[in-house]
């Protein structure tokens, strides 16, 4: 018999015995991209957005600087924070879906060195605003974030299209977002030209707004949709899925989407974008009631694994609950656009976007990766208690930003610098806890309690315990 021994990425080696596990399977491709996705959050993205609303609540002008400051943070965070993550976990995920491989490890080093350069670069172009350096800067952010997405689809596209399973409904999903990924890293690139060919530090609204749209809800929404459909479903033990209505909610989506972002491409009239954002609406609240994700589960979950989180289903229930809260919001301003209309008041530092961003999109991230990363690594999570407290900031974040933002005439710049704290404690705490599952101890610790849960229930059968296990 074949013995192979293979060398892990943790640098340990391990006999594989009959069933070798294939050069893919053995890596964690994910890794990297997951320290880079925190590692910018942390230094460009939650820290800068929260900067800025505390310079607000102590009486600083929004002057130019909070412009630049928006469109810096926005990239980092939807391509870096959100991006990147969603990177990570679809370089595991996908081949393990399609029960097929992927290449590595080049895709993956190329992908991540060009998004997280692309980031860099547009974060001190708009920083510095001094041209013609900013003009170079910007530029060539954009050619490296599109060169990114175009290396990453080419890295997906192919175990999309091969492996041994049928394709389900979660491939759909995946084959939209990563579609959504190279469109919104093009409208990126037009953006940066735009800068460029203007001698601006300003990106306009209708190229920035339509990054905004295809990177959240086309290729961060749709991948984090897929991964639901396929995996989440299971882990919460939820009722089976009402699958036409599901890919009802696909179609209306993709199609509302691509009016929403095409007519603001092509500065075509408000109306029309409108009405793609009515149809996004739609389908995003047709796709959770087809989903059933906000239903009781209907199965006892199985039992979780020693030292994992229990409580990962309130974030991802809290997630897809400020989903509907944001679209229905969307929705509201869409029907102001279309009739003429008056209905909400004046909005003060973006909150419909954050109930999205903060509500929605992270809340996904801490709940899968608090569930995934320790299941992939086997390892432990640590700083369970952190995670609890973590849940309880972000409500409060999302919940005082849409107040503040909408109502608070007088104390809206206070509240707003409240709200931005309690987001950035609430990454800071669950970064232990996704990190932390990275780590060698995290997983050396969980071999410890695997093996005494094993010995407690082969002692409570009644059996001895064979002689290669000793007693403790
Ligand atoms: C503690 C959490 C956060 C804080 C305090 C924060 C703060 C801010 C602020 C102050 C603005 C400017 C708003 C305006 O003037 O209209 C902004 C805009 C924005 N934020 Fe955040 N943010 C947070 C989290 C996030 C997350 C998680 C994402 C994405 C995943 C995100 C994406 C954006 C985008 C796309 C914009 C608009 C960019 C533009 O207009 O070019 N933010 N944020």
């Amino acid at each position: 018999m074949i013995q192979v021994t293979l060398k892990n990425q943790t640098g340990s080696t391990r006999n594989s015995g009959r069933y070798p596990a294939t050069p893919w399977s053995s890596q964690r491709l994910y890794r990297p991209f997951v320290r880079a996705s925190f590692i910018i959050a942390l230094t460009l993205g939650f820290t800068t957005g929260t900067g800025m609303l505390l310079a607000a609540a102590f009486g600083v002008d929004r002057g130019v600087w909070w412009i630049t400051h928006t469109q810096a943070h926005g990239m980092a965070q939807l391509f870096g924070f959100a991006g990147l993550f969603t990177m990570g976990i679809a370089h595991h995920v996908v081949p393990r879906f399609r029960n097929g491989s992927i290449r590595f490890p080049w895709p993956q080093r190329a992908s991540l060195t060009l998004v997280v350069a692309a980031i860099v670069l547009r974060f001190t172009a708009q920083m510095v605003s001094d041209y013609p350096a900013t003009g170079i800067l910007v530029i060539a952010s954009g050619i490296l974030l599109l060169a990114g997405a175009l290396t990453f689809a080419a890295t997906i596209f192919p175990v999309l299209l091969g492996g041994k399973n049928p394709v389900g409904t979660a491939e759909r999903w995946i084959y939209a977002g990563t579609t959504w990924f190279v469109i919104s890293a093009a409208i990126h690139l037009a953006l940066t030209v735009w800068l460029l060919a203007n001698e601006a530090s300003i990106a306009p609204n209708h190229l920035t707004s339509a990054v905004i749209y295809s990177a959240l809800f086309g290729f961060v929404g749709s991948f984090l949709m897929g991964v639901s459909t396929r995996a989440v479903s299971g882990f919460l033990g939820l009722r089976p899925a009402h699958r036409y209505l599901e890919i009802s909610a696909f179609a209306i989506l993709q199609a509302g989407l691509l009016l929403a972002v095409f007519s603001l491409v092509l500065e075509a009239s408000a109306e029309l974008s409108a009405l793609g954002l009515l149809f996004v609406t739609l389908g995003v609240v047709i796709y959770v009631v087809a989903l059933r994700i906000l239903e009781p589960s209907q199965v006892n979950r199985a039992p979780m694994s020693p030292g994992s989180y229990a409580r990962y289903g309130w974030f991802i229930r809290g997630a897809y609950f400020w989903l509907l809260v944001g679209v229905t919001f969307i929705a509201i301003e869409s029907i102001e656009v279309l009739f003429d209309l008056d209905i909400l008041p004046v909005a003060n530092s973006s909150p419909v976007l954050h109930v999205l961003t903060v509500g929605f999109v992270t809340s996904m991230i801490i709940g899968m990766g608090s569930r995934m990363l320790p299941l992939f690594e086997g390892a432990v999570v640590r700083g369970r208690r952190a995670l609890d407290v973590s849940i309880v900031l972000l409500s409060v974040s999302v919940l005082t930003r849409t107040v503040a933002g909408f109502t608070l005439e007088g104390y809206t710049d206070s509240v707003l610098g409240i709200s931005g704290t309690a987001g950035l404690l609430a990454v800071i705490l669950s970064t232990p806890a996704l990190i932390g599952s990275l780590r060698e101890s995290s997983r050396a610790k969980y071999r410890v309690l695997a093996e005494e849960q094993g010995r407690v229930k082969w002692q409570a059968s009644g059996r001895t315990l064979p002689g290669h296990i000793v007693e403790s």
